[in-house]
């Protein structure tokens, strides 16, 4: 079983990484997309996306990160995509899913679900630019407006030689909205002979229990999930063994978000730094009692010095 930690833009990036690789259980990541439109990509574009490019495209806790591209020109995904595995880049995933009006667009993400052969035209543009070793894959959603296109582009995919699929078990029209539909995953899986990576609100180890009881599918993707509650992937590797262990403390987390935020204020600028942390504990509130009190605290803050009382 594997366990891939989602793409989530300007949410999973590569602080979110290491303490979330560090914590445990990850078998991969997939960086934010690198959007790519009508040129090869200079190297600090990858970099930046990727800094993990600068230490054997693994996090700190030695787990690969796979960078993802998004855009719809076949040539121009395929030279960058062989400029991110020039740059060290383990593997390469396509961004068939993101909802975003303004990517769509220009004709890039979901919209393209449209149009099956253009999937194809892609994934096989890139599957030849990039040598046989360094994994290829697609993330696709169940389809733009509706699901009438799902296994032919799951197929689109696997015939231009995909090493797997992920799925998103939702239509762009579904936005975020809950249930992902876990029992399409199955249709899809049938028509396929790649493996097929399920994702959409995977939230606890019974939601993955459940998750592969419908889908059949052996790997997942966490993604909210896995921010709101960072051991997520760890509990799900215990439970996969019949092992015991123990649940991440609020104490534990309380220390993430203190390394999170002495991080951040090495590296980016201050007026950044709060509503990052803010970001996270949204998320963390849904699960930690904690974060909810951490975050009243925090919200009426305006500069990142006020912050460091509020994790003592
Ligand atoms: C804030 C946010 C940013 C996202 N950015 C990306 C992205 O860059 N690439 C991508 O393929 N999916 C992206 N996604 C989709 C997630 O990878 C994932 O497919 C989705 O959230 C469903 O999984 P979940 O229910 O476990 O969160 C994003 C989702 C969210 C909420």
């Amino acid at each position: 079983m594997k366990i891939y930690l989602a793409p989530m833009e300007g949410v999973v990036d590569h602080y979110m990484r290491d303490l979330l690789t560090t914590t445990g259980g990850y078998t991969y990541c997939v960086t934010e997309f690198v959007r790519v439109v009508d040129r090869l990509l200079p190297a600090k574009v990858f970099r930046r996306i990727c800094p993990e490019l600068n230490t054997g495209g693994k996090t700190a806790a030695g787990i690969p990160v796979i960078l993802q591209l998004l855009g719809s020109e076949p040539q121009v995904m395929a030279d960058n995509a062989a400029r991110a595995v020039e740059l060290g880049a383990p593997g390469i995933d396509i961004n068939f899913g993101c909802p975003s009006k303004t990517v769509n667009r220009s004709q890039g993400g979901a919209v393209l679900l449209k149009e099956p052969q253009r999937l194809y035209d892609i994934v096989a543009a890139v599957r030849q630019a990039v040598p046989a070793a360094i994994p290829v894959s697609a993330k696709i959603r169940l389809g733009f407006d509706n699901t009438d296109l799902a296994e032919d582009n799951a197929l689109a995919v696997q015939s231009a030689s995909a090493d797997f699929i992920t799925v998103h078990a939702r239509t762009r029209k579904d936005g975020y909205q809950a249930p992902a539909r876990w029992e399409w995953l199955a249709k899809l899986k049938q028509c396929l002979d790649i493996p097929m990576v399920a994702n959409g609100d995977i939230n606890s180890v019974e939601d993955y229990q459940r998750c592969i009881d419908i889908s059949g599918c052996k790997d997942v993707m966490l993604g909210r999930g896995a921010v709101a509650r960072p051991d997520l992937a760890r509990q799900i590797q215990h439970y996969q063994r019949d092992m015991t262990c123990e649940p991440i403390e609020w104490d534990e987390i309380r220390l993430m978000l203190q390394g999170m935020a002495s991080e951040l204020q090495e590296n980016i600028k201050d007026r950044y730094i709060l509503p990052r942390i803010k970001q996270w504990l949204v998320y963390l509130r849904k699960e930690y009692q904690e974060a909810h009190e951490c975050f009243e605290m925090v919200r009426p803050m305006k500069s990142y010095s006020e912050l460091s009382a509020c994790f003592k």
